[in-house]
């Protein structure tokens, strides 16, 4: 008798004739042998429905699909970029694992999600809760314009270099000896930025602005301004990093001191800039417009009709504290912490009354993704989000 259990779908049979109505088998298009949730397949076949007249296309769009007609797909190459924490083609690769952001989500499920929406050309990709930038990340690999908007300065700021990251010249971080490291080290210990940084939602300020105050006025000249804006960024990231897995890695046995997480991070970082480059170059990728907001989903300053795919994954109401979980990176960069949680989804109120918040400000915010919509011209018409851990699709 045949043990159901333990056999995955895949093996039970071939769900490329599921997926592709019976025009081909897994011996012509390949899946990963690692979509094994129904999710992804289900993914894997509304992705394929979008590309089906154009395979070349596909082979570069797929997130899903390992090989087409023998080919390698372009995600294959991608994901093999691999980063610390990654499992499998899914999460973590290229610069998604830049800073451990707890709540990030699947890189390779946002770009799948894209390609359902229909996402091509010049079309804008919105994710109005940005977190650490995933959902840009995708869209500027696929050479799409992504918005992002985050309410925390600190995350927009963190989304901003794990993007500017992907066009990094490697030469210009090798040079970086272990001389040189110290010092860098010893730069970003001994700052101490007193910026009082508060989201000012109407500002709209842009996350590079913010980058570029930072520099001018917080950080006291030294050598480090000698290099491209975008590495001065890197090696800010590469100490927060260093500050996040000291303080939550504190009295467990991994612990060390942040100077020996900085240096450790910091070569795998210029492991993870030379693949990326590597990729880009070999796949001649051209990458995608983004950008990135300090503002709020509760007032989005785009158009009506302007956006044609929205990824997002909102905040999970009372089931994390995003400032608690952050609190490091938010004082180390100035910013204030009760302005900041007076702003944030799902933080406002207290016991039910919080509930009740949530509930209203959540409403507000799909409202006001709705309304960005772009609808004409599209087969796509649906607004993703990924509420309390489920993935929940709203028809317009
Ligand atoms: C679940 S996380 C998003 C994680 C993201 N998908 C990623 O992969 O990194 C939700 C985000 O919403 C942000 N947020 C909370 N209130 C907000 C608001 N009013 N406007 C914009 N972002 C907000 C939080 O700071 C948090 O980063």
């Amino acid at each position: 008798m045949l043990n159901l259990k333990s056999k995955s779908l895949q093996e039970l049979i071939d769900v490329v004739t599921w997926i592709t109505d019976n025009r081909y088998t897994s011996k012509e298009l390949k899946l990963f042998d690692d979509v094994k949730q129904l999710y992804e397949l289900q993914l894997s076949k509304l992705e394929y429905l979008r590309f089906h007249d154009d395979l070349d296309e596909f082979l570069k769009r797929t997130a899903y699909f390992e090989e087409i007609f023998g080919k390698k797909s372009w995600h294959y190459y991608i994901s093999n970029v691999k980063g610390k924490g990654q499992i499998g083609h899914t999460n973590q690769y290229m610069t998604h694992w830049f800073y451990p952001y707890k709540g990030k989500f699947h890189g390779q499920m946002v770009k799948a999600l894209i390609n359902f929406a229909n996402a091509k050309g010049n079309d804008i990709v919105l994710d109005p809760f940005l977190g650490s930038g995933t959902t840009l990340i995708e869209s500027t690999l696929l050479g799409l314009n992504g918005v992002g908007i985050e309410i925390n300065p600190a995350l927009a700021i963190v989304s901003q270099i794990k993007l500017d990251a992907l066009r990094i010249d490697y030469e210009d971080l090798a040079e970086i000896d272990l001389s040189k490291m110290y010092k860098i080290f010893e730069y970003f210990y001994n700052l101490k930025i007193d910026a009082n940084i508060k989201p000012k939602v109407e500002e709209n300020l842009t996350a590079k602005e913010l980058l570029n105050t930072l520099w001018e006025n917080y950080f006291p000249s030294s050598f480090i301004h000698d290099y491209p804006f975008e590495v001065r960024n890197l090696l800010l990231l590469i100490y927060l990093h260093a500050l996040s897995d000291f303080t939550y890695l504190q009295g467990t046995k991994k612990s060390k001191k942040i100077q020996e997480f900085f240096i450790e991070n910091f070569k795998d970082y210029l492991k993870t800039i030379n693949g990326c480059c590597k990729v880009i170059r070999k796949l001649g990728i051209e990458l995608g417009d983004y950008r990135v907001l300090i503002g709020s989903a509760l007032d989005i300053p785009l158009k009506d009709d302007s956006v044609k795919a929205i990824v997002t994954s909102p905040p999970y109401s009372i089931a994390l504290d995003y400032i608690k979980n952050d609190e490091h990176l938010l004082r180390y960069l100035g910013v204030d912490v009760k302005e900041l949680r007076s702003h944030m989804i799902g933080l406002k109120g207290k016991g039910k009354e919080r509930i009740r918040i949530y509930e209203i400000d959540l409403k507000k915010s799909i409202e006001e993704m709705y309304r960005r919509r772009n609808v004409q011209n599209s087969k796509a018409r649906w607004v993703g989000c990924n509420c309390l851990g489920g993935y929940k699709y709203r028809r317009s």
